[in-house]
């Protein structure tokens, strides 16, 4: 049995701006079930969106967030986290951290859509992810311990009913015990469980199904964003092709050139992503390829070197200009509920980064406020621990097995036939017959939420935690019956301005109510 002061699941960027403020106040220990640097963090390519430009303020970049998320947000939320965004971000440029420069040295200010002007922060052209948490990496100390290849797989509560602690399973099967007063969920979102997708293959939303197992409250599960421009590869995808490169003027093209967004939005290629997003879709199912022309950027591998890369090994030449692009599951906006500090509805137990759900992205995020929400919540929850610790909060907790658990469980499906599923059912376009069908197949697989974890491997408890998440999801859909940000229903196909619909659908486990 290990015992700390906090536990830190998930090694992302909000992960590491939290435990880059703890390490010289309290200990720490992080646990990823991957290695450190599997996280869609560090596949980020577009950058970090903070209104330091000239010309931008607080509230112009509010308003952008507020539009995007089609006002599903309360406005004062997301000025403070903007504020204290712009905050950390020019600490970040006076700290050294490298991002990149015009020839005249001044910031290179990135434009992605839905933005009404330039103000994204990026690194090495497209490799921002990896530059930020290169960089977060190196600033923390060995007081930190980082344990790699094991799986958090539940959470442990004391008899007060706070958490406590994790479980987690081994690579060889075998069982280790974590105990700390403060247990934070940085997992972040699920964008693997679709089959299409943006993300690292560990983004399976694992956290929330944890969260949701130990009785804290979900929410916004239903809007999930399809980043329209993923590489297409016939049925599958190479990886993401940034906003970025839109935002520097490729086009979106059908097979005859025809340009697609004309007519769609006035915001035309940087419209917001659902829109867009859905006019590829709607042309890929009749049957047509759509590309991004990018013949009207100068200098593309230089700015775009990544993707260049990609292109390359996935055997696509960019010499005659075009991109073929399919979009994909790209960002979950919904997730653990939490406070302005990260606190989720469970004592103990904090959510920060993609995992959670603070209020900031609504029914749709704005391209690159992630990695923002990321810092912000990662420095605002260090300060609230070192608060609490000091003030003296200590952990109780004896594992003990509860009662009632299930029989020891078989996972009756593949991972991969789960994520078809979603595409194809609970994807881009939604209505209550697949949405019924779908939940229908998830009800036949004989699993439940009290299915007893202890005895499966890390990849049978991933596939049972995506079986979790998948139910969320699509119950939350189901009870949404309006078009909304990245919730879009064909059947429904208006948003719904009526009080009921302008809230949030909340997610509580029934065996904790
Ligand atoms: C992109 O580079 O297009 C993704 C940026 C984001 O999703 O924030």
């Amino acid at each position: 049995m290990i015992k700390t002061d906090v536990i830190i699941v998930g090694s992302g960027i909000a992960a590491l701006q939290l435990a880059r403020h703890l390490q010289e106040h309290l200990n720490v220990i992080i646990i990823t079930k991957n290695k450190v640097k599997d996280s869609n963090s560090y596949l980020a390519q577009g950058g970090i969106a903070a209104p330091v430009g000239v010309l931008d303020r607080v509230e112009l970049h509010s308003r952008d967030t507020m539009t995007a998320g089609c006002s599903h947000q309360d406005e004062d939320i997301v000025k403070n986290i903007i504020k204290d965004g712009k905050r950390i971000v020019e600490y970040l440029i006076h700290d050294g951290a490298p991002f990149d420069r015009n020839g005249e040295g001044h910031l290179a200010l990135g434009m992605e859509g839905a933005h009404s002007m330039a103000r994204i922060l990026h690194t090495g052209g497209d490799q921002t992810g990896k530059y930020i948490i290169e960089y977060l990496l190196s600033a923390l100390t060995e007081k930190i311990r980082v344990v790699q290849g094991e799986m958090v797989y539940e959470l442990v509560k004391n008899d007060r009913g706070h958490c406590c602690g994790v479980k987690t399973k081994v690579e060889d099967g075998s069982i280790r015990h974590y105990f700390a007063p403060h247990v934070v969920l940085a997992t972040g979102g699920a964008g693997s469980i679709y089959a299409l997708s943006s993300n690292a293959p560990a983004a399976t939303g694992d956290g929330m199904a944890l969260a949701f197992q130990a009785g804290a409250a979900l929410s916004d599960m239903e809007f999930i964003q399809f980043h329209p421009t993923l590489l297409s590869m016939g049925g599958t995808s190479g990886g993401l092709i940034s906003e970025a490169v839109r935002g520097e003027g490729a086009l979106l093209i059908d097979d005859t050139g025809k340009r697609i967004m004309e007519g769609v939005h006035p915001q035309l290629e940087l419209a917001p992503r659902h829109i867009v997003a859905e006019r590829i879709n709607s042309e890929r199912m009749n049957g047509k390829t759509v590309y991004l022309d990018i013949t009207p950027i100068q200098d593309f591998e230089f700015k775009f070197p990544s993707i260049t890369k990609m292109c390359e090994n996935h055997r696509i030449s960019l010499s005659e200009g075009k991109i073929p692009v399919t979009p994909g599951c790209h960002f979950t906006m919904g997730g653990v509920v939490t406070d302005q500090e990260g606190k989720t509805t469970v004592k103990g137990l904090y959510a920060i980064g993609e995992v959670s759900c603070t209020g900031l992205h609504g029914a749709n995020r704005l391209a690159s406020n992630s990695l923002l929400e990321g810092l912000v919540f990662g420095e605002r929850l260090a300060h609230h621990l070192i608060g609490a610790v000091k003030d003296g909060a200590s952990c109780t907790a004896v594992y003990q097995k509860p009662n009632n658990r299930g029989d020891a469980p078989e996972i009756p499906f593949d991972p991969a036939e789960l994520k078809e599923r979603m595409m194809r059912d609970v994807g881009i376009i939604r209505n209550e017959q697949r949405l019924k069908k779908h939940l229908s197949w998830l009800k036949a697989q004989s699993l439940s939420y009290k299915t007893d974890l202890d005895q499966l491997s890390q990849g049978e408890i991933q596939t049972y935690l995506m079986w979790v998440v998948s139910t969320l999801i699509t119950q939350s859909a189901l009870l949404r019956t309006e078009s909304r940000g990245g919730h879009i229903r064909a059947d429904y196909p208006a948003e719904n301005n009526t009080d009921w619909f302008k809230r949030s659908i909340l997610l509580i486990n029934e065996n904790h109510r």
